[in-house]
């Protein structure tokens, strides 16, 4: 169909007063984004400067019903608009639900749980009349495996990362509501994050950080945030390079960049440099205004173009009719409506099918069980109440969420301890509990049990808050509050141990792994608050674990080449982050990326791979997400998967490509593809994984293009990143 024909189409679509999601989704696109900015530039030409410095100016710390508010123009009949944090749920919401954490959610590997919870998301923000949801997290992409917020993104993987991003974008925005990619870019430790550099090599840069805001940008997200970080020595939110040149050209990126809030540090660098709209408009004493009448200014005085003002409206006004928000009957805002529905599903759908399964002897799954000790303050809800520190800023009682902006008030909360004595109950099962962690009087509980259930947990979150000593990123990576002598204390008396870890990302597990008597290991991540009850849902085997590793388990801290640094980063471990590192250096992980295991087996049979593939640069017209031939599909591999066991189960079968000799030094395996197939007992499924152009190229920095590399791929499928059941060649 001809450019024009589309727009218009689109156009016709966005004007009509209820179009469907998937009309809505259809209309998504090049198209789509054409026609929302004529509509915008009809809109723009109603504007007065005044609405305009409005328009792109917040209204001020603490001034408004949501984290970041603008001022309504009533002239184009544009309201009053909420951004609100975040990516898990309507933070401050009192009837909203508190989904899962992306970490989680990427835990599943599971397309359809992973576009379910955006779009409930969506739902509950669009119900609370929020214009504008703060998420998904692209970065942190959890490079350091201690970084703070790292639990808030996808994994330690730009690939997965990018995956989860457009399907939560899609989703969220399917609803009517602009989503926002965040935070961009290369923020990834909590330390110094308002004044330290991220000095980052351009491969490096394209291939891990830019790389999930490109699948964002293709999704057509409404917004990105700009970062509190310098990237390459320039504040985030000024520089020309990650906006203009990156984001806008090179990505074709159609819509709005936010700072994040008062990351902004002048008033013309700020315009000139690509920033479209300031958060929350002033700094947190609500003094000091860089935007606003100083915007005005620098207009009237020509240091900012009008046309660069009229820009930054014209985007944020395109994303607005781009949703649809424009349509009238969005909800009045308020953060307080309940809005949960049957939301509460998918998260103990994605607690439990994000829950990584690391070592069983076979004690699992547990079959009525005459006796039961459950150990560990966190297997109980916080004592003081499950919200009773603000922005979840304690470690006390079960964790289901990290710290910071990005957490949310839980409508309720099923600790391990709740579910576990529902369901001895219903068997009859004796239950005991030790609700502390301090060792003594921990052997007479756990004496004689079938089984001894220890709760351990370590915790991150954003930086403004500390807890216990760790200034939002983790000090290290133990488990917190004595867990490894705890398991070891339960272990000297119980020969069954089980232990449950909730954490916001690696943790260490030598000392529990070498303790004779523990004879399971479940990762149980971030479950929120289906904490309890996706712990039952595993460990008695109602449904077979199914959750793989996001990020890779070492033996030691210091194996993962990545710390948190004082000063300025420099990146210098290049492309070479989690997996990718451990399998350049040849270290040995505990429990490498992608790892996790079943209550049944798979076998990995019939590997097809087909390609036309050719080598050279991508040279398509750019479209939002950069040139279009980047995003066509050039090969197709297919793996047959067989559940040989006794019981239904789900397999993550993943494939990883290893580039040609003719490349520049490269990771030796990439994720570029999974899936998961949900098998009966004796049934096979087909994997199929299609392979675009992006996913063979890498970044050619003197070309400053994405090229194929010439010669054989490597194509590794199998069922983690190390344990690789088949393999095959494809040319280019
Ligand atoms: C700062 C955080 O970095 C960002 O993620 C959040 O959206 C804003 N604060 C608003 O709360």
């Amino acid at each position: 169909m001809a450019l024009q024909k589309l727009v218009l189409l689109a156009a016709a679509m966005l004007a009509r007063a209820e179009t469907t999601i998937e009309e809505r989704q259809a209309a998504a696109g090049p198209e789509a984004w054409a026609a929302a900015h004529s509509q915008a530039a009809a809109a723009l030409a109603r504007m007065s400067q005044q609405d305009k410095i409005n328009m792109v100016t917040g209204v001020g710390w603490d001034k408004g019903p949501c984290v970041g508010n603008t001022s309504p123009i009533n002239s184009i009949g544009y309201p009053q608009i909420c951004l609100q944090d975040g990516p898990l749920g309507i933070r401050f919401g009192t009837g909203v639900t508190a989904f899962t954490p992306g970490i989680q959610a990427a835990s599943t590997w599971d397309i359809e749980l992973i576009r379910q919870r955006a779009r409930y998301l969506g739902e509950e923000a669009r119900g609370t009349g929020v214009h504008v949801l703060l998420g998904p997290v692209g970065g942190a992409l959890g490079k350091i495996p201690h970084g703070g917020r790292n639990w808030e993104g996808f994994g330690a993987d730009p690939y997965i990362t990018g995956i989860a991003m457009k399907e939560s974008i899609e989703a969220i925005q399917s609803v009517g509501v602009q989503a926002n990619a965040k935070h961009y870019i290369a923020n990834e430790q909590e330390l110094n994050r308002e004044t330290m550099s991220s000095n980052v090599d351009d491969r490096t840069l394209h291939e891990l950080y830019l790389w999930p805001f490109a699948d964002a940008v293709h999704a057509n997200v409404a917004s990105v945030m700009c970062s509190y970080n310098k990237l390459n020595g320039t504040w985030a939110c000024e520089n020309d390079k990650a906006l203009n040149q990156l984001l806008k050209k090179e990505l074709g990126f159609q819509g709005y960049v936010v700072s994040d809030w008062n990351a902004q540090h002048s008033t013309n660098a700020a315009a000139n440099n690509g920033m479209d709209m300031t958060m929350p408009g002033s700094d947190f004493n609500g003094r000091n205004i860089l935007w606003g009448p100083q915007l005005n200014n620098a207009v009237n005085g020509g240091q900012v173009q009008r046309s660069r003002l009229d820009d930054m409206c014209k985007r944020i006004l395109a994303a607005w009719y781009l949703v649809g928000q424009n349509k009238g009957g969005y909800p009045a805002i308020n953060i307080r409506a309940n809005v949960q529905d049957n939301h509460k599903e998918n998260v103990r759908a994605v607690a439990r099918d994000g829950t990584v399964l690391l070592k069983n002897d076979g004690i699992l799954p547990l079959s009525k069980p005459k006796k039961i000790a459950v150990v560990g303050s966190h297997s109980v809800v916080n004592p003081k109440g499950m919200n009773s520190c603000v922005d979840k800023g304690c470690n006390e009682g079960a964790l289901g969420m990290g710290w910071g902006s990005g957490s949310v008030n839980y409508p309720y909360f099923v600790a391990p301890y709740d579910a576990l004595r529902t369901r001895a109950q219903a068997d009859g099962t004796q239950i005991s509990l030790h609700s502390s962690d301090s060792t003594n009087g921990v052997q007479n509980v756990v004496s004689g049990a079938d089984a001894a259930i220890v709760v351990v947990t370590a915790n991150s979150g954003e930086g403004y808050i500390t807890v216990e000593g760790n200034a939002g990123d983790r000090n290290n990576l133990d488990p917190w509050h004595n867990g490894n002598q705890l398991v070891q204390a339960v272990a000297q008396s119980n020969k069954n141990v089980i232990v449950v870890v909730h954490s916001t990302g690696p943790v260490i597990l030598e000392t529990i792994l070498n303790t004779p008597g523990v004879r399971a290991v479940v990762w149980g991540g971030l479950p929120s608050q289906e904490n309890g009850n996706a712990l039952v849902d595993i460990l008695y085997g109602l449904v077979s674990p199914s959750g793989k590793l996001v990020y890779t388990i070492g033996k030691s801290a210091s194996d993962y080449g990545t710390s948190v640094i004082r000063g300025d980063d420099n990146f210098r471990e290049g492309l070479f982050i989690d997996y990718r590192h451990f399998d350049q250096a040849r270290i040995e992980p505990r429990f490498e990326f992608g790892f996790g295991l079943s209550y049944t087996n798979f076998t990995f049979s019939d590997l097809t791979i087909s390609s036309t593939a050719t080598a050279g640069p991508a040279k398509g017209q750019t479209i939002p997400g950069g040139p279009a031939d980047l995003w066509e599909t050039v090969a197709t591999v297919t793996a047959v998967i067989k559940n040989t066991g006794a019981v239904a189960g789900a397999e993550v079968p993943q494939l990883y490509l290893t580039l040609p000799s003719s490349a520049p030094a490269s990771p030796p395996k990439q994720l570029r593809g999974f899936a998961k197939l949900k098998l009966a007992p004796g049934e096979s499924g087909t994997a199929t994984f299609n392979l675009r152009r992006r996913d063979l190229s890498f970044w050619d920095t003197r070309a400053q293009q994405w090229v194929v590399p010439a010669g054989d791929f490597g194509v590794s499928v199998g069922a983690s990143s190390r344990d690789i059941r088949l393999t095959g060649m494809l040319k280019a």
